[in-house]
């Protein structure tokens, strides 16, 4: 549905947009999403989330807020699998956009054929300077003077999607790696919701690589 959206349709529901989440670890971007569900700055539910980590402070507070929570151990070289089981559950929740929110495995043909133009990943960089891991202390240690995060269509070319939108964290002289990602941290919580009612909207057009929002 949402590919009609990208196209500028728009989805047209008497009801709440629903949304997947897969999260890996502590959720504060899960929460930022449940919160702006809630508030009524998004137009959706999150009505599923999603772990690759049983442990994971993410599934607590789908639980707290009454989301159906579901673990999926990840069994090394078996992505296909664990995937087509998060696929299924998104399906049956009729999910109409993933959001991958600190979730640490990549995205896998499985869930983006699944899920074509549907999911979405925040990175606490701006993209496409330092991708992957502990995006923050690279940026930092590279002694760049703004930072930042963004939201992107996730595709098969690790955190090198199509940019949806990113927000400009300014570096300080007396920063330290932490105190950069605890702001950038602070600006991922508009962020996300932002793109996502964005996706949702029916105002963004894919074009090659470009997101251009109307
Ligand atoms: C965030 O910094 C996000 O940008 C990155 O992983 C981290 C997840 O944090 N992809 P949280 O679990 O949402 O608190």
């Amino acid at each position: 549905m949402l590919e009609s959206s990208c196209a500028g349709g728009g989805i047209l529901t008497d009801r709440k947009h629903r949304l997947g989440v897969l999260a890996s670890g502590r959720g504060s971007n899960l929460q930022a999403i449940i919160d702006a569900c809630a508030d009524g700055r998004l137009d959706a539910v999150v009505a599923v989330v999603i772990s690759d980590n049983e442990d994971a402070f993410a599934l607590s507070r789908a639980k707290d807020a009454g989301i159906r929570a579901e673990f999926i151990p990840w069994v090394k070289g078996k992505r296909t699998d664990w995937e087509a089981k998060a696929v299924e559950i998104l399906n049956e929740e009729g999910c109409e956009l993933v959001c991958l929110a600190g979730y640490m495995r990549i995205a896998g043909s499985t869930l983006l054929n699944a899920f074509k133009n549907r999911v979405l990943n925040i990175h606490p960089a701006l993209l496409p300077s330092f991708p992957g891991l502990h995006a923050q202390e690279q940026a930092f240690d590279w002694g760049v003077k703004i930072s930042g995060c963004t939201v992107h269509f996730v595709t098969d070319d690790l955190d090198m999607g199509p940019i949806i939108l990113q927000k400009a964290v300014q570096v300080r002289e007396d920063d330290t790696a932490e105190s950069l990602a605890d702001r950038i941290l602070e600006q991922e919580h508009k962020a996300y919701p932002e793109a996502i009612g964005l996706a949702l909207s029916g105002r963004t057009e894919l074009t090659g690589r470009k997101v251009k929002v109307k």
